[in-house]
C-alpha cells in the first residue's frame, strides 16, 4: 500500500530527473523503504525504482539511465502492508503503458475495485493498493478522457485516504494531482511548476506555496496552475510564502539533521516566543481567535498527541493545571478516539503536532470537533491538514525538522504549551500579571540556558562510550521529570534501539525496581534543591536504585550537592523553576541518543522501520 510517504512531481524546463531526485533526498525523512521515478521523454513513459534507500535508486539510475525529460513524478515510501520491495515501489504504470501514478496513503475499497478490474482483463503486477489507482486512470484515459477528469473520476470511485500524482504519456506537458485526507502542496514556480507532499522538496526552487484543501484536483503545467473539487467546480488552494529557505533543509555541516536540530533549539525556543509578550506585559495569542469569554467557561481540557508531542502534552499538563486550576487530561491520540470520551461544548481540546498531519491525532481532533469541542492545535508545520481543521492555531515555529527523532520541535511543543498555559491564566484571571512576567522572564532566559546546555555537552559523548554496550537503560523523574524521562527513553529507542523505559520515580518499588541489576545504567532528572520539595523525594529513589547496583547518571542543577554525591555521572543542568525544566534537562537526553546511535553505526535521522509523519493510522 501508499503508506506515509514523500511524492514530488515537476514540470518545465529543468532536467527533470535531477528536480525529483533532489526533492526525494529531502523528502527521504518521510520514509526510506523504497523509492522511484517516472519521466516522459519523446512520448515515452520511464520509471526506474528500487527497495531501499534513494541511494538504491541512484544506484539503479546509474546503471539504466533515464533519457532526458521535463516533467516527472517521483515517490520515496514508508511501507504499511506489502512488503518493500522493487515490485512494490512506486510509480505504478497502467497495462496500457500510458500512466504513471505515485500515492501516499490508503485506498481502502482496493480489495473491491481489484477482483472488478481483474474481470475486465487488467493484469495487476503488484500487490499494492496504489496500483488499483493506475489501472482505474489508464482505463479512464483510453475512453478518451483528458487526465484531469479521469483523475476526478477515479477519486469519486476510491475510498481511503490519499493524495496521487499522475502523468499520462500522451499528455506529457501535465501534471494532475489529487489530495483526500493525505498532504499536497503545489510549488509556484517562473515558467516551472510542483507538487509535493511538503514544501521541502522544492524549496531550493521557490518559496512561494499553494496549500491544497480536501477533496481537490490541481492540473500543472509549465504557466498554469488550475484547482477543482472531484466534480470539477473549480475550488481554490491556500497561497503562502514559506518564510526559511533551503539552508534550513540542508545539514550545514553536521553529521546529522537530529544534531543540527539539537543546536538550533536555542533559536527555535526565540523563535517561539517572539513576538507573544507584549512590552506591556500581556501575552497576546490573538492567532488564536476563540473569543476570550469562551475560554472563561472552559471546563476541561484535553491534550491529544502522539510520541514526543504526547509527552510535551504530559509536562503541559502540570503547568496548565498549576497555573490555571482548569483539570487537564492529556491522550494519546490513537486510543482517543475509540473510547467514546466525554466531551462537551465546554471542552477545550489542545491537538500537538509537529507535521500537522499525524492520522492519529488527526482523527481525534476531528472526533473532538464533532462533539463540540473548540479546539487548539499546537503545529509546526504551517497550513497543514490539522492547524487547518482547528478552530485556533499556535504555531511553533521551529523550523523544518527533518530528522525522524523529534528535538526542537518537541522543545518549542514545550514553550507553546507553556505560552498558552499562561495566557489561560491570564484570561481567566488564574494568575497575576506580575506572575506571568516572572514565568516570563524565566522563559525568556532559556535559549541561553540550553545554550549553555550544549556548550557544555561534551562530557555525554564520553558517558555515551561508556554506555555503548548497554543492553537497557532506564529514566526516572517525577513531576515534569516523569514525562522528561518518558522523552529520553524514547529517544534511546528510536534511534539507537536500545530497550529504553520511563517511569515516574515513585512508582519504581510498586514493581520495575525488580529490573534493576548491576550495572544498570539510570538516568535520573533531579528537581532543584531547596526550592522543591519533591527534591528529596528523588534523591531517596535515586538512593534505592544505587543500593541496587544502578549506575547512576544524574541531570540536576549545578551546586546540588546530594545529586552530586549520589552521581556516578553527574549532567549540571541550569537553574530554572521545577515547570520549566524539561527545557533543559531533555536537551543532554537528546545528545546522549544521538551520540550513542552514531558509536553504534546506525543511522540517526533514518531509524529503522519509522518515518517521520505518520500519516496513516
Ligand atoms: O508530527 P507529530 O508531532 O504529530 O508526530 C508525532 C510522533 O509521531 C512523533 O513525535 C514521534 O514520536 C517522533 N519520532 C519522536 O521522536
Amino acid at each position: 500500500m501508499g503508506g506515509m510517504c514523500g511524492i514530488i512531481g515537476y514540470v518545465g524546463p529543468r532536467d527533470a530527473r535531477e528536480v525529483l531526485v533532489s526533492g526525494l533526498r529531502r523528502m527521504e525523512y518521510r520514509g526510506y523503504d523504497s523509492a522511484g521515478v517516472a519521466t516522459i521523454s519523446d512520448g515515452e513513459l520511464q520509471v526506474r525504482k528500487k527497495s531501499g534507500k534513494i541511494a538504491n535508486l541512484c544506484g539503479e539510475l546509474e546503471e539504466r539511465p533515464l533519457p532526458e525529460a521535463h516533467i516527472g513524478i517521483g515517490h520515496t515510501r514508508w511501507a504499511t502492508h506489502g512488503s518493500p520491495t522493487d515490485v512494490n515501489a512506486h510509480p505504478h504504470t497502467s497495462a496500457n503503458g500510458r500512466i504513471a501514478l505515485i500515492h501516499n496513503g490508503i485506498i481502502e475499497n482496493f480489495a473491491t475495485l481489484k477482483p472488478m478490474l481483474e474481470a475486465q482483463g487488467v493484469r495487476f503486477t503488484s500487490q499494492t493498493d496504489t496500483e488499483v489507482a493506475a489501472q482505474l486512470l489508464g482505463l479512464e484515459v483510453a475512453r478518451g478522457v483528458g487526465l484531469a477528469e479521469a483523475m476526478r473520476t477515479i477519486c469519486r470511485q476510491l475510498e481511503g485516504a490519499f493524495t496521487l500524482v499522475a502523468i499520462d504519456s500522451e499528455d506529457p506537458q501535465l501534471l494532475v494531482a489529487a489530495r483526500r485526507n493525505s498532504p499536497l502542496v503545489v510549488g509556484v514556480g517562473e515558467g516551472e511548476n510542483f507538487v509535493a507532499s511538503d514544501v521541502a522538496a522544492f524549496i531550493e526552487h521557490t518559496n512561494r506555496a499553494i496549500e491544497m484543501g480536501q477533496g481537490q484536483v490541481v492540473e500543472v503545467t509549465t504557466d498554469s496552475i488550475t484547482i477543482t473539487d472531484f466534480d470539477g467546480n473549480p475550488a481554490q488552494g491556500r497561497a503562502y510564502e514559506v518564510t526559511w529557505d533551503v539552508s534550513a533543509a540542508e545539514k550545514g555541516g553536521y553529521d546529522w539533521f537530529m544534531r543540527k536540530e539539537i543546536f538550533e533549539q536555542p533559536q527555535a525556543i526565540s523563535d517561539t516566543l517572539l513576538g507573544r509578550y507584549s512590552v506591556n506585559g500581556e501575552l497576546q495569542l490573538d492567532e488564536l481567535r476563540i473569543p476570550v469569554e469562551r475560554l472563561r467557561v472552559i471546563d476541561k481540557i484535553i491534550i491529544i498527541a502522539c510520541g514526543s508531542a504526547y509527552h510535551a502534552g504530559l509536562v503541559a499538563k502540570y503547568a496548565i493545571e498549576h497555573w490555571t486550576r482548569i483539570a487537564c487530561e492529556v491522550e494519546i491520540a490513537s486510543e482517543f478516539r475509540y473510547r467514546d470520551p466525554i466531551i462537551t461544548s465546554d471542552t477545550l481540546v489542545i491537538t500537538i503536532s509537529q507535521s500537522g498531519e499525524t492520522a492519529d491525532t488527526r482523527g481525534a481532533q476531528e472526533h473532538a470537533k464533532e462533539q463540540g469541542a473548540k479546539v487548539i492545535a499546537i503545529c509546526n508545520t504551517v497550513g497543514a491538514t490539522i492547524p487547518r481543521e482547528a478552530d485556533a492555531v499556535l504555531y511553533t515555529h521551529a523550523g523544518p525538522e527533518i530528522g525522524v527523532a523529534s528535538t526542537k520541535a518537541f522543545l518549542t511543543q514545550l514553550a507553546a504549551c507553556y505560552l498558552l498555559g499562561l495566557y489561560l491564566a491570564q484570561v481567566r484571571g488564574t494568575l497575576y500579571a506580575d506572575e506571568i512576567a516572572a514565568v516570563m522572564r524565566d522563559l525568556e532566559a532559556t535559549p541561553a540556558k540550553i545554550q549553555q546546555v550544549l556548550d557544555d555537552s561534551a562530557p555525554v559523548l564520553d558517558l555515551a562510550k561508556s554506555l555503548l554496550e548497554s543492553k537497557s537503560v532506564l529514566f526516572l523523574g517525577r513531576h515534569v521529570g516523569y514525562p522528561t524521562a518518558l522523552e529520553g527513553a524514547l529517544k534511546l529507542k528510536e534511534i539507537s534501539y536500545l530497550h529504553a523505559e520511563g517511569f515516574p520515580a515513585g512508582e519504581l518499588k510498586h514493581g520495575p525496581i525488580a529490573l534493576v541489576e548491576e550495572g544498570l545504567p539510570v538516568f535520573v532528572i533531579v528537581p532543584p534543591q531547596g526550592r522543591d520539595r519533591l527534591h528529596e523525594k528523588v534523591i531517596s529513589n535515586i538512593k534505592e536504585v544505587q543500593a541496587r547496583g544502578a549506575y547512576t547518571v544524574v541531570l540536576a542543577e549545578q551546586g546540588d550537592a546530594d545529586g552530586t554525591e549520589l552521581a556516578d555521572v553527574l549532567i549540571p543542568l541550569p537553574q530554572l523553576p521545577t515547570i520549566l525544566q524539561p527545557l533543559v534537562a531533555s536537551v543532554p537526553l537528546q545528545i546522549f541518543a544521538c551520540e550513542l546511535a552514531t558509536l553504534r553505526g546506525y543511522d540517526v535521522d533514518q531509524p529503522r522501520n519509522l518515518a517521520k509523519s505518520v500519516t496513516v493510522e
